[in-house]
C-alpha cells in the first residue's frame, strides 16, 4: 500500500518506497531548448506563458487542466464513441457513472466547467443577488458577476495566510456568512459557491465537518450549497488523512458523503476525471434540472451531449470510476508532495501545508523586493521558463483581475506562482529537474526587476496580457 509505515520487512534497508499504481505504455518526445530560444520565445510572448507555444516549452506545469494522461481503457473507450446527435449510449453510461460516484439524481453535460458555470450562474442568479464562496475561483467568479451577482469571499482567515498550517484552509467561516447574509437578506443569497480543494488557496481542502455545518445553516434559510466538485476526489484524501473518523473510508465513499450535504454541483472533467475535454452540472432539484435543459441547448449543445461527442463521454465515464479508486489518488497528491518536500528542504518558500494539485511558489517572499505592481509571481513565472523552459502560470494580481465598480487592480494578499502537476504524466526525475530550476531562480532572486503590463483585455486577463521586462 501506498503510503504506509515502515513494516518489519523493510526496516534493516530504512526506506520504504511508493511508486505509481501504473506503467508506461505509450510516450511523448520532449524538446529541449537553448537559453537563446527560450529568450526570444518569451519576448514574443509578451513574457506571459499562457501565450508559448507548447513546442518551446520542456516541462509543462502551466496547469493540471486537460493535461492527463488516459488510460489503456479509456482510450478503448474512445473507440466505442456512439456520434448519435441524440440519445448516446454513452451519456447514459456517464449519467450513471455520476449517479453513482457522486451521488446527485439529475445531469447535464457541457463542454467543460466555464460551461456549466455559466448555465447555473443564468439559471440561479438575479441581478443585485450576493454569492458567497470559499475565495473565488476566475471563471467561476466571472460567470456570477456577468449573472449580475457580487461575489463575497467567505473563506477562513487563514486561507489567506501562505504560512498557516491550518489542516482545512478552503473551509467556510460562517461568522463572516452569517454577516453577509445578516446585511443582503437570505432572498438575495441564490447559493453558497463551495469549491473542494480550493484552487487559488493553494489546493486547500474543506472539512466534512465545515461542509456538515454550512449545510445545516444554509438550509432553514432556504440557501442552497453548490458545489465546485472540480477537484473533489482530491479533497476527499485530505479529509481522509487529516479528519478523525475518515482515516478507515474510501476515497469514494468520503466523496459520495461529502456531496450528500449539497445541492448540486459543477465540475470540470479536464482535471480530477483524466480526460482532455468535458464537463457536467448536476442537481437533484427537478426544476432547476428543467430550467438547466432548457439553457444546455441554447449555448452548449443537446441535452445528451453538451458540447461533448460520445467518445469523450465515454473516456469520462471510466475515467470517473479511476478517479475515485484510493491508490490513484495516494499517487497523484503523493508526487506533489514529493516536489513540495524537495523545495522545503531548500527552505524555498511555498503555501503550506502541501496541496492537492500544484505547488504554489509564495513570489512575495521569494522576491521581497518587488512591489505587487511589479507583478512579482508573473516574473517568477517568466524566470523559471528562461532558466529550464518549465512552463508555470501566475496566481496572484494579475489572474485576480480589476474591480468591476473602482476599476482599480484587485490586490489578493496572495501572489503566487502555481507549478501545476498534470496527472500521471512526469516521473520523479522530472520533478527532481523542476525542483533544481526553481533552487536557480531562488539563488538569482537578488537580480529579478519585474514587469510592466503593456496589453490588457478586458475579461480573464491574465490568459492574453503581455508584458516587458522593466529595464
Ligand atoms: N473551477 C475550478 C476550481 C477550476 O480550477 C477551473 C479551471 C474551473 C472551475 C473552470 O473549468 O477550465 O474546464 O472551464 N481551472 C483551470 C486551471 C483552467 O488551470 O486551474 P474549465
Amino acid at each position: 500500500m501506498a503510503h504506509e509505515p515502515l513494516h518489519t520487512m523493510g526496516q534493516q534497508h530504512g526506506r520504504r518506497s511508493w511508486a505509481e499504481p501504473w506503467k508506461i505504455k505509450m510516450v511523448e518526445p520532449l524538446a529541449v531548448t537553448t537559453r537563446g530560444q527560450r529568450e526570444a520565445a518569451l519576448a514574443e510572448a509578451g513574457y506571459n506563458t499562457f501565450l508559448l507555444h507548447s513546442e518551446d516549452v520542456y516541462i509543462d506545469l502551466l496547469t493540471d487542466s486537460g493535461t492527463s494522461a488516459m488510460s489503456d481503457r479509456q482510450w478503448a473507450g474512445m473507440m466505442l464513441g456512439d456520434e448519435a446527435y441524440a440519445g448516446s449510449r454513452n451519456f447514459y453510461h456517464l449519467e450513471a457513472a455520476v449517479q453513482r460516484f457522486y451521488g446527485y439524481r439529475h445531469l447535464v453535460p457541457t463542454h467543460q466547467g466555464r460551461g456549466a458555470e455559466h448555465l447555473i450562474s443564468r439559471a440561479l442568479i438575479r441581478p443585485g443577488d450576493h454569492v458567497p464562496g470559499n475565495m473565488y475561483f476566475t471563471t467561476t467568479r466571472l460567470h456570477q458577476e456577468l449573472a449580475g451577482a457580487t461575489f463575497h469571499d467567505v473563506i477562513v482567515d487563514e486561507a489567506h495566510d501562505p504560512e498557516s498550517l491550518h489542516p482545512f484552509k478552503g473551509n467556510v467561516d460562517l461568522a463572516k456568512l452569517e454577516r453577509l447574509v445578516a446585511e443582503v437578506g437570505a432572498e438575495k443569497v441564490p447559493y453558497v459557491s463551495l469549491a473542494g480543494t480550493v484552487n487559488m488557496a493553494g489546493g486547500q481542502p474543506v472539512s466534512m465537518a465545515n461542509v456538515r455545518e454550512l449545510r445545516a445553516w444554509c438550509e432553514p434559510r432556504g440557501i442552497r450549497v453548490l458545489l465546485d466538485a472540480t477537484r473533489m476526489v482530491e479533497n476527499a484524501l485530505f479529509i481522509q488523512e487529516r479528519e478523525e473518523g475518515y482515516a478507515g473510508r474510501t476515497i469514494a465513499e468520503i466523496l459520495l458523503e461529502f456531496c450528500s450535504y449539497t445541492d448540486g454541483a459543477w465540475m470540470s472533467s479536464k482535471k480530477d476525471h483524466l480526460v482532455n475535454i468535458g464537463g457536467w452540472l448536476a442537481v437533484n432539484d427537478r426544476e432547476v434540472f428543467e430550467e438547466l435543459r432548457n439553457l444546455v441547448v441554447v449555448y452548449e449543445g443537446l441535452h445528451t451531449y453538451g458540447g461533448m461527442a460520445g467518445r469523450d463521454m465515454e473516456a469520462l465515464a471510466i475515467g470517473i470510476e479511476e478517479a475515485v479508486r484510493d491508490d490513484h489518488v495516494r499517487s497523484r497528491v503523493g508526487q506533489v508532495r514529493y516536489l513540495g518536500e524537495l523545495l522545503e528542504e531548500w527552505s524555498i518558500p511555498i503555501v503550506r501545508p502541501i496541496g492537492g494539485h500544484a505547488i504554489f511558489l509564495d513570489a512575495r517572499r521569494f522576491y521581497p523586493h518587488l512591489a505587487q505592481d511589479l507583478f512579482p509571481a508573473q516574473t517568477l513565472a517568466a524566470e523559471l521558463y528562461l532558466d529550464s523552459g518549465i512552463r508555470s502560470m501566475e496566481r496572484g494580481i494579475v489572474s485576480a483581475g480589476r474591480d468591476p465598480v473602482t476599476g482599480d487592480h484587485k490586490r489578493p494578499k496572495l501572489e503566487l506562482t502555481r507549478l501545476t502537476i498534470p496527472r500521471r504524466v512526469y516521473t520523479q526525475a522530472h520533478m527532481d529537474v523542476v525542483a533544481e530550476s526553481v533552487k536557480a531562480c531562488f539563488d538569482a532572486r537578488a537580480a529579478a526587476k519585474g514587469l510592466r503590463m503593456v496589453h490588457e483585455p478586458k475579461y480573464l486577463r491574465f490568459f492574453q496580457a503581455r508584458f516587458e521586462p522593466i529595464a
